[in-house]
């Protein structure tokens, strides 16, 4: 029986995460369901926001689902050390998973164009998948500090950790458009430039058959906007992978739809793009969407069950037809939603 960790965490993190495994329940009854802690409250009730308990559950299973993690700007948690914060938790996590690939699809579903604050002959046009790296760069590099009146961040990379995120770029481009761009500031950072030399390499070598093309970041998050039809796949490092998604999940609508898969070795990791939203934490009116295809891009690359993963895509699409949460200007609420899905899983013509 396969086993999927629940990491609901934050905010609305356990809203989203409700209905996210009330439709994993419904399309794979046989998938046990383990909840456990992570982040602020995983902090307030065992003094670590990545409890023992919890990296063990997580190193044990096929999957791991997560909601979000953090507090609002003035919450007390960020005030605790560095490595006692929510966002600390997650990182641990994804460290201990060696997930180092950090899947981040942006489309705009059939019908949906009018939600795209973009034209809609140009949201019709959208369909990226960026590939960021998730191990590496600022968010780890040990060189850090805050010493006196300064302070610094190393982005720090080795010759492996970029060819094995290329790897997944490309691999994932063959079943695509057969096209990557590797996102760089080449024209100013060493570690871009042999990021750039890494990536053009393997495509000489071992993926031929792939279009790639370099392009600086400043220059993509414009083009991302003005024509991001250009698009098939990105792969880039850490930060610059952060922000260009949030920056591509507005096109979709908003960043309450955007799903993510962190791969690598083990057993892969499933989350929302957004976080935590104190600002609308409690209310019940938080967009599932993100965490739902989520848990059908769970389905699809940890338990290889891509039929189940179509169906759930599917349904939301076909609920979002009829029931908006605020942030895509209805009034529906995160029940409400989540209920229209479970409903559209029910029809024989989306099965
Ligand atoms: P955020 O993504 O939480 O919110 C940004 C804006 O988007 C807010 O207005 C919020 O209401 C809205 N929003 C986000 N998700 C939504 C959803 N599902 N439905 C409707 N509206 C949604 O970003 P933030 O405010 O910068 O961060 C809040 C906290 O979340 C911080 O502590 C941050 O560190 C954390 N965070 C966690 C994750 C994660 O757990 N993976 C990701 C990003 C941020
Ligand atoms: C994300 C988040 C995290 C990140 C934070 C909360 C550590 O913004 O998943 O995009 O920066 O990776
Ligand atoms: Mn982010």
């Amino acid at each position: 029986m396969p086993r999927v960790v629940v990491l609901p965490g934050d905010g609305i993190g356990p809203e989203v995460c409700a209905s996210a495994a009330e439709v994993l329940q419904k399309v794979a009854p046989d998938v046990e369901l383990d909840y456990q802690l992570l982040g602020g409250g995983a902090y307030d009730q065992t003094g670590s926001p990545f409890p023992d308990a919890t990296r063990e559950a997580v190193m044990n299973c096929d999957a791991v689902l997560l909601g979000t993690v953090g507090g609002a700007q003035n919450s007390p948690w960020n005030a605790l050390p560095r490595p006692l914060r929510p966002e600390s938790g997650l990182l641990q996590l994804r460290k201990a998973l060696g997930v180092y690939a950090n899947l981040r699809p942006v489309k705009v579903m059939p019908g949906l164009e009018s939600l795209s604050p973009l034209r809609e002959d140009l949201a019709r046009q959208v369909d990226v998948l960026i590939v960021r790296e998730l191990l590496g760069g600022a968010y780890f590099d040990p060189r850090r500090a805050i010493e006196g009146d300064s302070a610094y961040n190393t982005i720090g990379y080795s010759k492996s950790e970029v060819d094995r995120v290329a790897r997944v770029a490309f691999d994932a481009a063959r079943t695509r458009k057969k096209e990557v761009t590797s996102v760089d500031k080449a024209n100013v950072l060493e570690v871009s430039e042999l990021w750039r030399g890494v990536v053009q390499n393997l495509r000489d070598t071992e993926y031929p058959d792939i279009k790639l093309e370099h392009e600086y970041v400043d220059s993509v998050a414009m083009l991302l906007v003005k024509t991001p039809g250009r698009y098939d796949v990105i792969v880039t490092e850490n930060l610059f992978g952060d922000i260009l998604s949030d920056l591509a999940a507005v096109i979709p609508g908003s960043l309450g739809v955007m799903p993510s898969a962190s791969l690598g070795d083990g057993p892969g990791l499933y989350e929302p793009i957004h976080g935590s939203a104190p600002d609308i934490a409690g209310k019940g009116i938080a967009n599932p969407t993100g965490t739902i295809l989520s848990v059908a891009m769970l389905l699809r690359h940890s338990l290889n069950r891509d039929a189940e993963a179509r169906r759930i895509e599917a349904a939301v699409q076909a609920a979002l037809e009829e029931v908006r949460t605020p942030d895509l200007g209805g009034k529906g609420t995160t029940q409400e939603l989540g209920a229209a899905v479970l409903k559209a899983l029910g029809r024989a013509d989306l099965g």
